[in-house]
């Protein structure tokens, strides 16, 4: 028997990256996913890879109509859904005299109003059919403390580790589990594009920012996505039921709390 045995669950932002280990790691434990990302190409890529426990499916977190969708299909495939990870997630870093409304509206859009409305609709979802279920929302140490030039991203991430609170002591009278997992620096096509930032914003050479933060982790490096998938795999099983509204750190050391 495995821990996610005929689970169906919904992934956001899983055409890569994390999402995608989680994807890969989720199918291994026994659940059918739905790789659901803005890039409905890449999520179809990614799903094919994964074999046939996976699917494709288009969400735009901004966007409400997408999210109801979204759900709509995973119960078409599924036949219901009992497992989100809300992993979307944007970027950006800025001096705070330069950081633009844009910039402001579109990281909150998606990280928190995605993170909230995505949530939100797999709740409703998960009350009517009645079992309970399990959501996962992804934070970040960039939550838990601001940095000099990531303002806005840092406070999404604030924002989620609190909407994590709040929800979790809303839903669990339904046997909904809300809580969240705060990484530290994963390696990958997000922390290629933060690198590429800080080179700008801080004149650093392209690779040093990365290796600067890899060595202040005391774990001596940046994780991979399957440095996370085992706290993923147990805030989805029942071995996480008497769980509620946490944020667990899994960032080699970073951050305590
Ligand atoms: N990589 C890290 O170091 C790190 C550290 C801490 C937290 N996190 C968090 O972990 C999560 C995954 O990070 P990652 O490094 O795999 O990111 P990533 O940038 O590699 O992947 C994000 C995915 O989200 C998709 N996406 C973007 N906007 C979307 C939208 N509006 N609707 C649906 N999908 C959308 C992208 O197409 C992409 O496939 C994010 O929430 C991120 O903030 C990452």
């Amino acid at each position: 028997m495995k821990r996610l045995d005929g689970k169906s669950a919904l992934i956001t932002g899983a055409a890569r990256g994390i999402g995608r280990g989680f994807a890969e790691s989720y199918i291994a434990e026994g659940a059918t996913v739905g790789i659901a990302d803005i890039n409905l190409e890449a999520a179809q890529q990614t799903a094919d890879e994964l074999g046939p426990h996976a699917y494709a499916v288009h969400i735009d977190v901004a966007d409400q109509a997408s999210i109801d969708a979204a759900i709509a299909s995973v119960v078409d495939r599924a036949g219901k859904l009992d497992i989100l990870i809300n992993n979307a997630a944007l970027f950006d870093a800025a001096e705070t005299v330069d950081i633009t409304r844009a910039s402001y509206d579109k990281l909150y859009a998606v990280n928190v109003g995605g993170t909230l409305f995505t949530m939100q609709a797999a709740a409703a979802q998960m009350i009517k059919q009645g079992h309970g279920g399990k959501i996962i929302n992804m934070a970040s140490q960039a939550g838990r403390r601001g940095e000099a030039l990531v303002l806005v991203y840092c406070s999404t991430k604030a924002a989620v580790i609190s909407m994590t609170q709040s929800a979790g002591l809303n839903l669990i009278g339904h046997g909904i589990n809300v809580n969240a997992i705060a990484p530290g620096v994963v390696d990958g096509a997000h922390w290629d594009h933060v690198d590429a930032m800080f080179a700008k914003l801080e004149g650093k050479k392209p690779g040093q920012k990365k290796a600067e933060v890899a060595a202040g982790v005391p774990a001596g490096r940046f994780a991979v996505p399957a440095d996370l998938t085992g706290m993923a795999i147990f805030l989805a099983s029942p071995e996480s039921d008497y769980i509620v509204s946490q944020t667990y750190n899994v960032d080699g050391g970073q951050w305590m709390s």
